[in-house]
């Protein structure tokens, strides 16, 4: 657990613009093994209150840094770099797993894709929330806890508050059992909230109805969502600001409705082209990024996407700095014209 390594000097431009107190601050990111680099040079911010979406196709580095945040990478993977929480005196890359526990679950939480990992199939789930609570001495005695856990579960309309406190994981739907992931994670008003896929695994009907849980959450917390998807549409519904990130690297930056609608990287155009079902070249063919994403360790040298780009020269075979223009950046060395 949180392993560090030395990592090498950062190039320039890494970085994107400060908000004033972040509530997160990722700084020169890198995770890896001994032999392969996964995550390079991810640096980003999250203010408080922000909603920030982090896309990308399978096997880009998503989950992979959501669990550095948490300092949960395995045992075998290890963290550079520096990752700062306010109001939290240490840095998360390299501290203890004792900081690390007073960290979790209280100034950052997690809501993960699938439920029943998250939850003890052998506790009564008013107990987890309570536990929580208990944990970082956020209620005076455990029946306190467990009255305010029945209120999280209301907040998270979860019907029969009370019948549902009582119950054990298996006894809830799907739906329900996210829910009650969320009132853990929401249950100590975290600084910052981390969602990695947080609906994916649920029926489309309850989507909507999570999606609206999770904003309201944060919302009345003032919490900095993080928010891990494939699913650009919902990104769009639910970020103001868009992290793209491709082969373990953020490649392009900004808030979601200008990159959304004008994107400066091939990589981001090819996501979006992807996602729009009802897009056809002239052939009547769906777009889809030529290729596949490569195996940790078997991007290319120089940009990442080099090998799947359509605009790709011989000036690709260097890594392309971010560089920032306002409030977006990208990283490529030929990048989608500005319409005039
Ligand atoms: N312990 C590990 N050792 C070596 N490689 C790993 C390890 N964990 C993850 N990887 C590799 O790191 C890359 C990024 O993985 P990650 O799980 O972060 O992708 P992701 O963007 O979350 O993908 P998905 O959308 O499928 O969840 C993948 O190529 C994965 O195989
Ligand atoms: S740097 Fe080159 S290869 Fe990479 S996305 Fe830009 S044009 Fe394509
Ligand atoms: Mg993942």
């Amino acid at each position: 657990m949180n392993n560090q390594i030395a990592g090498p000097s950062t190039p320039p431009g890494a970085g994107i613009p400060d908000a004033a107190e972040p509530a997160l601050r990722v700084r020169d990111l890198r995770v890896g093994t001994d032999n392969l680099d996964l995550i390079t040079d991810v640096s980003f911010t999250l203010a408080p209150g922000e909603r920030v979406g982090l896309i990308g196709e399978s096997g880009s580095g998503k989950s992979l840094t959501a669990l550095a945040l948490l300092g949960l990478l395995p045992e075998e993977v290890k963290a550079s770099g520096s990752i700062r929480l306010s109001e939290v005196g240490f840095d998360v890359v390299g501290a203890s797993e004792r900081q690390m526990s007073k960290v979790r679950g209280d100034r950052m939480a997690m809501v993960f894709q699938e439920p029943m990992t998250a939850l003890n199939p052998v506790m009564q789930v008013g107990d987890q929330v309570a536990e929580i609570m208990l944990l970082h001495r956020r209620q005076p005695d455990r029946r306190a806890a467990r009255r305010a856990a029945v209120e999280m579960l209301a907040k998270v309309r979860l019907p029969d508050p009370e019948g549902a406190a009582r119950a054990y994981p298996h006894q809830l739907s799907g739906g329900q059992r996210q829910r009650v992931v969320l009132a853990i994670a929401l249950a100590n008003d975290p600084a910052v909230l981390l969602c990695d896929e947080p609906t994916t695994a649920l029926d489309v009907t309850v989507q909507a109805h999570m999606l609206d849980l999770i904003l309201t959450g944060v919302a009345e917390r003032d919490s900095a969502l993080l928010f891990i998807t494939h699913d650009l549409a919902v990104v769009a519904t639910v970020c103001e600001r868009v992290l793209v990130m491709y082969g373990g690297r953020i490649v392009e930056s900004g808030p979601i409705d200008e990159v959304f609608t004008r994107p400066r990287h091939p990589y981001t155009r090819g996501l979006l082209d992807a996602s729009d079902m009802d897009a056809v070249d002239g052939r009547g063919r769906l777009h889809t990024i030529p290729g596949t994403v490569p195996a940790a360790g078997r991007f290319p040298d120089g940009c990442v996407f080099r090998n799947r780009c359509a605009h790709a020269t011989q000036q690709c075979v260097q890594v392309p700095p971010l560089e920032h223009k306002g409030a977006r950046a990208h990283a490529c060395w030929h990048p989608v014209e500005e319409p005039t």
